[in-house]
C-alpha cells in the first residue's frame, strides 16, 4: 500500500513550536500518513534532497534569531555553495510563529520560505504568520492554515483506498509504550547523564552543580523577592565571558511529583524502559536514561506544572468516558472553544497536574503508555550571568527574581524554575542542579581603551555585574553604568559592590530610584541628564552602549533619550541622530537584550 511520508521539522525556543509540529503530526496520522516529527538540528539535513514532502514549524525569538535547536540547520541551509535547484524534488510548506509587537515578526519563517523557494522547493502555500497578538492567539492564524496545507496535501497525496481517516475522538497509539522492570538497576539516573569527557557540559549532558549561596538582597518589606544566588562549577569545564547565560532545567515541586504519582497510581520508585511504537518515526529522547525510574520522569522531565496546550485536551478528551469530562474536553479542543479553554486555564495559569485534578474520570482512565504524548519536556531556562571567572573562580552567579503572583485561583502562581532555585538551602547540598552555559548576545570589548556605558534596570543589571568585574580585574576602568530600582532602601542590589568600586575609581554609576520621590525617575532620564558625558564617550572614545532588562518599554525610552543626546551635544537632527544610532548598532558598539 502506498502510504505517504510527511516530515515535520520544527526550531523551538520555548516549546511552542514543537507543540505545533507534533500536534501536525497527529493530523498527519489520522490522514493516514506516515509521519515523522523531529528538531531540525538533530535531522540530517543532507537528506532533504530525498524527502518528497516536508513542513517546517519555526518560532522566531529575541532579535529575529532562529531558535537555539536550528542554528546549526540554519547555517548549512544558508551556505553560497549549495546548488540552486538542490530542493527541486521537495513539496514544502513554512509555518511561523511569532509575536508582532516585536520589531522582527516572524522574520526567520519568512527568510526561511524565501530560501527554500530559492533552492527550487515546491512551495505548497504562502508561509503561515502565526501571531501571538492575534485575538484568537496563535491558532487563530494555526488553524486555516493548517486546512489550506491538508487539502493541498491530500489533492496531491491522496491516501490509499479504502482508508478512512481516523477520527478524533479515537485514539492513536502512542509513541512509546512502556516496559516496567521487576528490579532496581544498579546506577543513579543522574549517572548516565554525566559527560563522558573532559568536553564541557552541554543540554544533554549538563553539569550536576550545587547552589552554594542564596540570599535574598532586597528587603523583606519589598514586594519582589531577588535572590543572588551562587553555583558551584569547579571540575565542569565550564569556561564563560561577561554577557554569556548559563541554563539549567527545573525539577518539578517534590508535592507535585507525589500528587501525580498518586493520581495516576504510578510507584515512583519503579524502574522502566521505553519502546518506540514505530522505530522509524519516533526515538526515544536521549535525555531519559534507559532504564529510567518514575522519579527521574516526573520530576525531572515532564512538563507537570505549565499551562498545558490546546494538545492536551485533544488527546486527553480521548480517554474520557464520563459525559460532562468528554462533552468539556471536546470544547476546550475545537476552534470554537478556545476563548472558554484561555478562560480556564491561560488566564488563571492552570496547571496541567491542575487540569487532572480537574477531570478525576478521565484521569482515572489514563494509560501511562501516553504520558510522553500528554506531557511536553520540561524545557532548559536561561539566566544571564551575573559574575566573571576572573573574580569569582569556580562560580557563576545570577540575579533570580522569585516569581509569584496572584491570579483567581487559591494558590499562588509560583514560576517553576525561580521557585525551586529559591528553595535551594546551601548549607545542604543535597539538590542536583544540572546546568550548561551558552554564548549570550552581548558582547564586549576586547581592547583595554573602549570604554562601555551600560544601561541596566532591575535584574537587567546581572550581565554588567560580570562585565565590570571581568574589566575591571582586566584593568579595564572606563565602566559607566546606569542602575534604576524602586527604591534606594529596598531593592538597590549590589549597592557596597558598586560603591567600593566607584571608590576605587574603577566605576562610575548613575542611579535612578523610581519610587523614591513623587514623580517617577527612570534611567533614561538619568541618560537624558548625562548628555555631555555621553556624546563625549561615544562620539570622541569610541565607547560602547548596552541596555538589558525586561521592562518592554524601556529600551525604547533609552534609545530616544540616546537619540536626544546625540542631537543636542552633537548639532544633529533627528534623522541624523537616528542614522548614528543605526550606524553604532551595525557594528556592534550598540547591543541590548531584553526578555520579558
Ligand atoms: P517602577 O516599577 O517604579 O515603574 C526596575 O524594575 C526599575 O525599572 C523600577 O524602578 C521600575 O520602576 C523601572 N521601570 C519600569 N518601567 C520602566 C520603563 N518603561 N522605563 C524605565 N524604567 C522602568
Amino acid at each position: 500500500m502506498n502510504v505517504h511520508c510527511l516530515l515535520v521539522l520544527y526550531g523551538s525556543q520555548t516549546g511552542t513550536a514543537q507543540d505545533t509540529a507534533e500536534r501536525i503530526g497527529r493530523q498527519a496520522q489520522r490522514r493516514r500518513m506516515r509521519v515523522r516529527v523531529e528538531a531540525l538540528d538533530t535531522y540530517n539535513v543532507g537528506n532533504l534532497i530525498s524527502e518528497s514532502s516536508v513542513v517546517f514549524v519555526c518560532s522566531t525569538t529575541g532579535q529575529g534569531d532562529p531558535p537555539d535547536n536550528m542554528k546549526k540547520f540554519w547555517r548549512f541551509l544558508f551556505r553560497k555553495s549549495l546548488p540552486a535547484e538542490s530542493l527541486c524534488r521537495l513539496d514544502c510548506a513554512v509555518l511561523g510563529l511569532g509575536d508582532s509587537s516585536y520589531p522582527k515578526f516572524n522574520f526567520v519563517a519568512k527568510k526561511l520560505h524565501k530560501r527554500l523557494f530559492q533552492l527550487g522547493a515546491n512551495m505548497l502555500l504562502p508561509v503561515g504568520l502565526a501571531d501571538d497578538q492575534h485575538d484568537l492567539g496563535p491558532d487563530g492564524v494555526i488553524d486555516p492554515w493548517l486546512l489550506s496545507f491538508w487539502q493541498k496535501t491530500l489533492s496531491l497525496y491522496p491516501p490509499p483506498a479504502g482508508l478512512a481517516p481516523i477520527r478524533d475522538e479515537d485514539k492513536l497509539p502512542p509513541r512509546f509504550v512502556f516496559n516496567f522492570l521487576d528490579e532496581v538497576p544498579n546506577h543513579q539516573d543522574e549517572d548516565l547523564q554525566r559527560p563522558s569527557n573532559d568536553a564541557p557540559p552541554t543540554s544533554l549532558h549538563p553539569f550536576p552543580s550545587h547552589v552554594v549561596f542564596n540570599q535574598r538582597v532586597t528587603h523583606p518589606s519589598h514586594f519582589q523577592d531577588v535572590r543572588h544566588i551562587e553555583f558551584d562549577i569547579a571540575g565542569s569545564n565550564i569556561q564563560y565571558d561577561a554577557g554569556d547565560v548559563v541554563m539549567m532545567r527545573p525539577h518539578n515541586a517534590a508535592e507535585d511529583v507525589k500528587q501525580f504519582c498518586q493520581l495516576l497510581r504510578l510507584d515512583p520508585e519503579c524502574y522502566f524502559t521505553l519502546t518506540p511504537t514505530d522505530s522509524s518515526t519516533a526515538l526515544v529522547p536521549a535525555r531519559l536514561p534507559q532504564p529510567c525510574s518514575v522519579q527521574f520522569l516526573v520530576e525531572q522531565f515532564l512538563d507537570i506544572s505549565a499551562v498545558p496546550r490546546r494538545s492536551f485536551f485533544e488527546l486527553l478528551g480521548t480517554f474520557a468516558t464520563d459525559e460532562l469530562e468528554c462533552e468539556k474536553l471536546l470544547e476546550f479542543s475545537s476552534a470554537v472553544g478556545q476563548d472558554a479553554l484561555h478562560a480556564y486555564c491561560n488566564r488563571p495559569r492552570r496547571t496541567a497536574l491542575e487540569v487532572l485534578t480537574d477531570f478525576p474520570h478521565t484521569t482515572a482512565e489514563l494509560s501511562v503508555d501516553y504520558l510522553l504524548d500528554l506531557f511536553p519536556e520540561i524545557q532548559p531556562r536561561s539566566f544571564s550571568i551575573a559574575s566573571s571567572l576572573l573574580a569569582h573562580p569556580n562560580r557563576i552567579q545570577i540575579l533570580l527574581a522569585v516569581v509569584m503572583y496572584k491570579t483567581m485561583l487559591f494558590k499562588p502562581r509560583m514560576g517553576l524554575c525561580s521557585s525551586w532555585l529559591g528553595s535551594l538551602d546551601p548549607s545542604k547540598r543535597e539538590i542536583y542542579v544540572p546546568l550548561w552555559v551558552k554564548k549570550g548576545s552581548l558582547s564586549f570589548p576586547k581592547n583595554q581603551d573602549t570604554p562601555v556605558i551600560m544601561v541596566g534596570p532591575g535584574t537587567g543589571v546581572a550581565p554588567f555585574r560580570s562585565a565590570i568585574q571581568e574589566r575591571v580585574a582586566q584593568g579595564k576602568m572606563d565602566n559607566v553604568l546606569f542602575f534604576g530600582c524602586r527604591s534606594e532602601t529596598k531593592d538597590f542590589y549590589c549597592q557596597s559592590e558598586w560603591e567600593e568600586k566607584v571608590q576605587a575609581g574603577q566605576m562610575t554609576l548613575f542611579t535612578a530610584f523610581s519610587r523614591d520621590q513623587e514623580d517617577k525617575i527612570y534611567v533614561q532620564h538619568r541618560v537624558r541628564q548625562q548628555s555631555k558625558l555621553l556624546w563625549d564617550l561615544i562620539a570622541n572614545k569610541n565607547a560602547n552602549f548596552y541596555i538589558a532588562g525586561n521592562a518592554k518599554q524601556m529600551p525604547i525610552s533609552v534609545c530616544d533619550a540616546l537619540k536626544e543626546a546625540f542631537q543636542k551635544e552633537g548639532g544633529m537632527s533627528e534623522s541624523q541622530a537616528q542614522e548614528m544610532l543605526d550606524a553604532i548598532e551595525k557594528v556592534k558598539r550598540f547591543q541590548s537584550e531584553t526578555w520579558s
